[in-house]
């Protein structure tokens, strides 16, 4: 950015800063771009160049606040700024965040440099170009009783799907066995809308959704989020107060932009809390189970998913698909509170990973065989599809089938 476009920012935001009631976007951003010895985490270098590109990005204004944190081998960006959703000048930053980690993890000898940037360069937005992206905009306002200050929960999953976030979610804001805000907070009580997206429809200029209001639509929204690889939820909004959204989710396939197999979509999601939203507590309660979930070693396996601490190293037997939650605050000015909370690095989860690494051993015995392996859909990005064309050739047709004997037709 040059010295007068830096100053163009400053003024802006000095504008921008003068109003009580901000419109403030929050935008996670992730991307695997290279990581030491294999599919683990980013190199430290790799962070540090990104990091620094943060530092400035906030002196110049562009950015309110933003952290920067991996999960396995995906940096995540977590920024507050004033420019709206799908802001071209924020996911251009971004971009130019994961193209200098890139140039690092090259200059390293890290596995898969670039990895996740599929395009040379994103037409404005980094949506459909490789990164996961989540963004919410909403008001702040200090005279808003509801709602003065934000908090909220970034999830952040590796060697998984998007579609990993449709059985917490719906566990969430669907099923009072799991969420007893929902009989108890008068706000939820009201219900929600959820956005379902179809990940496997192929339109460069349309994505395919549906809306649906729960508690009259659950068994539909059940329906579909059942089948995690092509419906996931991207989107929740309150219907105590319709404009709120409370849920984004990178609900997005790699395969499907690359059309082949190219690294995971590994996810993440944006979920505000408190007040008129679910609580910390209500959204995290899910991770106790270790539920299966698709995309773990080559994309391709079905294991079970564990809560671990932000800047987790991917390390597990056969990867075993991880997922971490960072809690943050944020003031009336856009500004998080200097620290966030590490909510699944805490101890207290220790015995719910020891319990996964068990569910996983126990998986693993059963090797590539049904359910073990991604289910057929998956496997078409893979090279196991070049294998079952050559065998098509050696099927042959014999005289004499079992059907005719048993029909007699
Ligand atoms: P990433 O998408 O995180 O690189 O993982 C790929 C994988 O499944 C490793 O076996
Ligand atoms: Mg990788
Ligand atoms: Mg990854």
């Amino acid at each position: 950015m040059t010295e007068a476009f830096c100053k163009v920012l400053r003024y802006f935001f000095e504008v921008y800063n003068e109003g009580t009631m901000k419109r403030v976007t929050l935008s996670v951003i992730k991307a695997d771009v290279g990581s030491v010895g294999g599919h683990t985490k980013p190199h430290e270098k790799m962070l540090k160049e990104v990091r620094e590109m943060v530092a400035e990005a906030k002196f110049n204004k562009l950015l309110i606040d933003a952290d920067v944190k991996y999960t396995g081998d995906d940096i995540c960006l977590i920024m507050s700024h004033a420019w709206g959703a799908n802001a071209p000048i924020i996911h251009k930053f971004a971009w130019d965040c994961f193209k200098a980690a890139t140039r690092v993890a090259a200059a390293e000898g890290c596995y898969g440099a670039g990895q996740d940037l599929l395009v040379d360069a994103p037409s404005g937005n980094v949506r459909g170009a490789g990164p996961g992206v989540a963004e919410i905009e909403f008001v702040l306002d200090k005279n808003n009783k509801e709602r003065p200050v934000e908090s909220f929960l970034v999830f952040a999953g590796d060697k998984c799907g998007p579609g990993m976030f449709n059985l917490p979610l719906y566990q969430t804001f669907c099923d009072p066995m799991h969420d007893g805000g929902l009989l108890l907070n008068p706000k939820m009580n009201k219900g929600f809308k959820l956005s379902v997206i179809d990940m496997d429809h192929k339109d460069r200029d349309h994505d395919r959704i549906i809306e649906l209001e729960v508690p009259e639509k659950t068994w539909d929204v059940a329906a579909l989020l059942r089948d995690m690889d092509r419906f996931g939820i991207e989107a929740v909004y309150s219907r105590y107060q319709p404009n709120e959204q409370i849920v984004a989710v990178s609900a997005m396939r790699l395969h499907n932009i690359a059309g082949k197999y190219t690294g995971k979509d590994d996810p993440v999601a944006l979920v505000r809390t408190q007040g008129m939203f679910p609580a910390p507590e209500e959204l995290i309660e899910p991770y106790l189970l270790g539920h299966f979930v698709s995309g773990d070693a080559r994309g391709s396996h079905v294991m079970p998913i564990m809560p671990v601490a932000i800047n987790t190293t991917v390390a597990g037997a056969y990867c075993l698909p991880i997922v971490s939650c960072m809690a943050y605050s944020m003031n009336e000015d856009g500004y998080f509170s200097g620290e966030g909370v590490d909510i699944f690095g805490n101890n207290v989860w220790e015995a719910t990973r020891q319990k996964i690494v068990r569910k996983a051993e126990e998986f693993r015995r059963q090797g590539f065989f049904g359910a073990t392996m991604a289910g057929n859909a998956e496997l078409a990005y893979t090279g196991i599809v070049e294998a079952l064309n050559k065998l098509d050739h050696g099927f042959v047709l014999r005289r004499g089938s079992s059907y005719k004997e048993e029909t007699g037709k």
